[in-house]
């Protein structure tokens, strides 16, 4: 019976998300909070999930179930024809299935001490996005792990790191997750402001690193938001930005040299000439950077609304607002 009413409301949700564009009526929150009213004590994954998907897009954070099909035979140059730059991409593909769990389970830890509901809905679309990431990049990992590429040996060392981390209090693991969604938004943000780097990404890999763009900039605010109400150390929050930084990198250039070893793309000058090209990347993103240690920093400094219903026009995708 549960099924049932599960699958009747799912085609009805789905109804009014198709509807709600076509005839710009604004019965679709209307709709979404009256399933998540009906729904109040139903329990299973399936309604989890689309428990998620109702509130996220209450709050434009939807979590948008994207399943793309990458054709393995690019993954190697899918980024500019370039194996060396494309292997960068492909060693942050590495880290974000265990990285966003890692996000997820920070938030989760303090979602029972939030009280506002705007920002329980955040988390739950923020949730949701991290989700569905995870999944296609697990899928573009085995493409990589397909073109030669031990990803086990990489999962192994960042399951290592993540491990020490998930030992640190609950607030320097959420001071984490801020830090670095931070480098996600603003990283997100500058592929799709950035024409001559997003339009570099060819084939079905630009969907898919646009699409998750696209949700970074959406919910980079919220592990901030709930660190503000749960925590709020400045002091905390700087160090842990700078110790986050030194990982990251650390772990990335770790990470990409043995990945070219791996695939033997030793050439000194193609490695140097791609260290040049993505140092100009972060180059530019050192004053958003650096806004994080304002001590009146927020996410949402950088407006990326403009740029979110701009490639979500271009993408096909429904956005609440
Ligand atoms: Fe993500
Ligand atoms: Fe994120």
């Amino acid at each position: 019976m549960r099924k049932i009413i599960a699958t009747s409301i799912r085609n009805l949700y789905v109804a009014s998300s198709i509807l709600a564009p076509v005839t710009m009526l604004d019965f679709y929150p209307a709709i979404c909070t009256l399933f998540i009213v009906t729904l109040h004590n139903v329990n299973n994954i399936y309604m989890e999930l689309f428990m998620k998907n109702a509130l996220g897009n209450l709050v434009g954070i939807p979590p948008r179930n994207r399943k793309i099909n990458l054709d393995s035979k690019y993954v190697d140059c899918y980024y500019k024809n370039n194996p060396y730059l494309t292997t960068f991409w492909n060693c942050l593909s590495l880290l974000f299935p265990q990285g966003e769990k890692f996000f997820v389970d920070s938030v989760k830890n303090y979602r029972d001490k939030i009280t506002n509901d705007k920002l329980l809905a955040e988390i739950s679309g923020f949730i949701g996005q991290e989700s569905f990431h995870s999944r296609e990049h697990l899928s573009l990992n085995d493409l990589i792990q397909n073109s030669g590429i031990n990803v086990d040996i990489f999962d192994a060392d960042l399951k290592f790191i993540l491990d020490i981390a998930r030992k640190l209090p609950p607030s320097w693991q959420l001071a984490a997750t801020c830090a670095l969604e931070h480098y996600t938004g603003i990283m997100g943000h500058q592929l799709l402001e950035d024409s001559k780097h997003n339009s570099n990404i060819l084939y079905e890999y630009h969907n898919l690193w646009i699409w998750h763009a696209i949700e970074e900039c959406e919910h980079k605010a919220v592990s901030y938001d709930v660190y503000k109400q749960v925590s709020n150390s400045y002091l905390l929050r700087v160090i842990i930005m700078l110790a986050a930084s030194v990982v990251f990198f650390a772990v990335v250039a770790n990470f990409y040299l043995r990945m070219l070893w791996q695939k033997k793309l030793t050439n000194p000058i193609m490695i140097l000439d791609a260290v040049i090209y993505l140092s100009n990347l972060f180059k530019d993103l050192i004053p958003n950077y650096l806004e994080y240690f304002k001590p009146n920093f927020h996410p949402s400094f950088e407006d990326s609304s403009v740029l979110i219903a701009q490639w979500s026009y271009k993408l096909g995708f429904y956005t609440p607002h």
